[in-house]
């Protein structure tokens, strides 16, 4: 199993690309279901979870073929794939596939709406928390679907073979919920609304997306989205937009260990309340026409509060790395999780390289210290392990990262990306 070891205390100093967001690019891939016609996503990252997706959309009879694009000679790629669901193969997903990865549950709603049927297995994913499926099965019910639970698996259908629009209201705010619903309902017959809805620029992503396939949707990016119901969607080309968690996690990297970056193609828009946070701790975050610039000299790291909140809060995809920031602080800080129980594994390991953190319920109380030292460190899930990569890239002396196809599953060439602004960090493989 591969390793990523880091031998830290260079500061970091260069241009780091900003890749698509797997967040969007995932279901934008699945709104590819929704249509006979072949859609076109131009910057979409390399990933493990994208190239999961693609097997899984497979599996259901859609085509894909890839244009590789160097954007620039030595550094990013961005890939313009094309996605053709000309035949939908079969409209059950099973376990095998949809245990590797939470997000392909969200074939449901294209399944249902384009076909009538579907047989979805339960989602297995990151293992932070428990993370049911109520929201999406109460969501589809109310748009008309009949639904039961058998043996592992949804098994849902529209009667008369036709979702049928309706009001609902989120009782919680989820991004995947509100993803699902707003495909089902963009080919059901009448008009929805859904209120408490995702905010997240993914879901606006998304509502371009429908829309450019001819779908009627409005207020996407606001708690209340309009969708008029329409008989057929076609095919469309659309760009993913850069991601902000990665944009946010070199960010809290060059805050951490100092120096100058330019995070190239990110759009500070996405992520306020990020940028808010890193910039109260002392670093200069400075939007530019070709990105964000961050930089941080020689002063010390001020603690900051924070807690995580649905879009535009704090992103909880965050939350690891801004501790592993915090860990280096001139003082004591306070991060709150409220989004997933059970997300804050990354604590231990942080312990391993000298943190002190001490957890109250859903709170970590950190308290600052002068200096990491490396360690061996056992990544546990996405955004975890990318936190001890920072931390490690700040720590004196070496530290190995173990257990790093989390982070395949997320950042794209992370290793290349940072050594080419200097970091000491490579790939061990077996
Ligand atoms: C998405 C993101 C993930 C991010 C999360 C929150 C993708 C592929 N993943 O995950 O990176 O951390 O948003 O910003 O975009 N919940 C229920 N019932 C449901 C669905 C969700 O109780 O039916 C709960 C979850 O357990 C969690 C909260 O709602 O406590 C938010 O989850 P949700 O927004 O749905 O997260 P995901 O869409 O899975």
């Amino acid at each position: 199993m591969d390793r990523i070891r880091i031998v830290g205390g260079n500061a970091l100093n260069g241009v780091i690309p900003i890749s698509g967001a797997k967040n969007a690019a995932l279901p934008l891939m699945i709104a590819s279901l929704m249509t006979d016609d072949t859609l076109t996503l131009e910057n979409v990252p390399h990933l493990a979870d994208v190239e999961q997706l693609i097997r899984i959309l497979g599996n259901h009879g859609v085509d894909y073929s890839v244009n590789g694009r160097r954007v620039r000679q030595d550094q990013g790629y961005s890939r313009t794939i094309h996605f053709t669901a000309r035949n939908i193969v079969t409209t059950t997903a099973p376990y095998e596939l949809v245990s590797k990865m939470r997000a392909s549950f969200w074939v449901i709603g294209p399944l249902l709406a384009r076909m009538g049927v579907a047989r979805v297995s339960l989602p297995g994913g990151c293992a932070i928390g428990t993370r049911p499926v109520d929201l999406f099965i109460d969501g589809l019910r109310a748009l008309g679907a009949e639904i039961d639970i058998d043996s592992g698996y949804v098994d849902a259908r529209a009667p008369k073979g036709r979702l049928v629009g309706n009001r609902y209201v989120f009782p919680k705010v989820s991004v995947g919920a509100t993803h699902v619903l707003m495909m089902a309902a963009a080919l059901a017959k009448g008009e929805t609304v859904l209120e408490n809805a995702a905010r997240e620029p993914e879901i606006v992503n998304l509502a371009d997306c429908l829309n450019a396939m001819g779908a009627r949707i409005t207020g996407a990016g606001t708690e209340t989205i309009h969708i008029d119901g329409v008989d057929h969607l076609s095919g469309a080309r659309l760009a993913v937009i850069p991601d902000r968690i990665e944009t946010g996690t070199y960010a809290m990297a060059v805050a951490m260990t100092g120096g100058d970056v330019l995070l190239e193609g990110a759009r500070a828009d996405l992520l306020d309340s990020a940028l808010d946070a890193i910039r109260a701790t002392g670093a200069e975050v400075t939007p530019v026409n070709s990105g964000i610039r961050v930089h941080r000299n020689g002063s010390g790291i001020r603690p900051v509060d924070v807690t995580t909140e649905p879009y535009p809060g704090f992103p909880t995809d965050l939350q690891a790395q801004f501790m592993g920031l915090m860990t280096m602080a001139k003082g004591r800080s306070h991060i709150t999780e409220t989004i997933f129980e059970n997300r804050f594994m990354h604590v231990q390991e942080l312990a391993r390289l000298g943190a002190k953190i001490s957890l109250s319920g859903q709170t970590a109380i950190v308290d600052g210290v002068d200096h990491l030292k490396g360690a061996p460190v056992m990544a546990t899930d996405l955004r975890a392990s990318v936190s001890l990569v920072i931390a490690g890239l700040a720590a004196e002396g070496e530290t190995v990262v173990h257990r790093v196809y989390h982070l395949d599953r997320g950042f794209e060439r992370l290793e290349e990306k940072l050594s080419r602004c200097g970091a000491q960090i490579d790939r061990l493989s077996e």
